[in-house]
């Protein structure tokens, strides 16, 4: 990626990783991603913001020398976690002048995950600023969004927001660093925000009324493209945050002989005759779709109201597969309306109360189970049209928002 100028004296230099498929071994990143770096440059120093992971250091110095940045006098550190931090070290072995900086929260978790001492540390705190001549960056905690340390900074002169993870997208740029509002992008925010900000949703919905109040001319995120059009961005976290949500009915399912496929088959037909929207993800088609499905399957719920695990039953208890996607969504928290477990089951089963169990963070209603046994037969067949038009009715009577 190459280095590209988004204002005067504003540069980003970080990097692209577009054969990135998993982030944080866990959720799919079928865009890649890219680490973000920018450098500010004043008329008396010069600070860089954020490095970036240490597997494209490379590109980075190979920017940083394109752009003929011989001295950093400032390396701020806006989050620890090591796809920013992880070739700081590096980055001072090639600028041994410059002062780390960051706030006291980001030089304790540097210390704990670099071992760099956090005495190295020129500390800031929330309103703090520091002057480059001519630029200034204020400093703004926002702390969990996602991890405790994570830090905005705000260049007055520009209304340039840099805002760490917050507002950023898993989508390796082309060279073009600005926005273009494609499908993709906005596909790749979202499935971000399900990973990354979701959990926090309460202190996002927070940080995004504050960057409204600031009203940035651009955000610069630490992951993707910089939105120059803030609103974009921002009325989608003010949506997904929000407690509105679609009529639809997210279905993630595994069957081993087909009787839970013949229950998910009928609940999406009979849910869809009723308008409501359905998407269905078979959790293990193949072998390796487990976790891209699952991460999907989150992705789907951002919005939605409601969410069906469906799963035969094995040796009493849920299909591993169901359990691994109930314990993704037990920690990123979707904030569903309603939540059910769905399926079959031959002698005995407890896969619902083992559902129900590991899904235990939800906010959401919990539907009454249909375990159904063996082969659904035509009584049952009627038992799981019931459940549909049930659920139906909930979400009929509930304002739809439109994605
Ligand atoms: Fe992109 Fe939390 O690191």
């Amino acid at each position: 990626m190459a280095v590209q100028t988004i204002a005067p004296g504003v540069l980003e230099v970080g990097a692209s990783h577009p054969d990135r498929r998993l982030f944080d071994a866990l959720m799919p990143t079928v865009h890649g991603t890219s680490y973000n770096s920018y450098v500010v440059q004043g008329t008396e120093t010069t600070a860089l913001l954020d490095p970036v992971d240490e597997v494209k250091a490379s590109v980075l110095f190979a920017n940083l020398a394109e752009a003929g940045v011989k001295r950093l006098d400032y390396i701020i550190n806006l989050h620890t976690e090591q796809d920013h931090s992880g070739s700081t070290r590096m980055l001072l072995e090639r600028y041994p002048e410059a002062q780390l900086v960051g706030t006291a929260k980001v030089a304790g978790l540097m210390e704990t995950h670099l071992h760099l001492a956090a005495g190295r540390f020129l500390i800031l705190k929330a309103g703090d600023r520091l002057e480059l001549g001519g630029k200034t960056l204020v400093c703004h905690p926002i702390p969990f969004a996602h991890w405790p340390d994570n830090t905005m900074y705000w260049l007055e002169e520009d209304r340039i927001l840099f805002s760490s993870d917050l507002f950023g997208a898993h989508y390796a740029r082309p060279d073009n660093v600005f926005a273009t509002n494609s499908t993709e992008l906005r596909q790749a925010a979202r499935a971000y925000f399900s990973e990354i900000m979701m959990p926090f949703s309460t202190p996002v919905a927070r940080f995004t009324k504050q960057v409204r109040a600031l009203n940035p001319l651009m955000i610069a995120p630490s992951h993707g493209q910089i939105w120059y059009d803030p609103d974009f961005i921002l009325s989608r976290y003010e949506r997904w945050t929000g407690s509105a949500k679609r009529r639809a009915v997210i279905i993630g399912y595994v069957s081993m002989h087909g009787s839970t496929h013949r229950i998910v088959e009928k609940l999406a037909v009979e849910l869809a005759r009723r308008g409501i929207s359905v998407v269905c993800r078979n959790l293990v088609d193949e072998p390796a779709d487990l976790m891209l499905e699952s991460g999907q399957l989150i992705d789907d719920m951002v919005d939605a109201a409601a969410a069906l695990i469906a799963t035969p039953t094995v040796l009493g208890g849920p299909h591993p597969a169901a359990a691994y996607l109930a314990i993704l969504m037990n920690a990123l928290k979707p904030g569903l309306r309603y939540f059910g477990v769905v399926g079959s089951w031959a002698w005995q089963t407890k896969a619902a109360e083992t559902l129900n169990a590991l899904t235990a963070n939800l906010r959401a209603e919990c539907l009454s189970p249909l375990m159904i046994e063996g082969l659904p037969t035509a009584e049952d067949e009627a038992k799981i049209a019931d459940y549909a038009a049930a659920l139906a009715e909930k979400l009929e009577a509930m304002e739809d928002v439109l994605d």
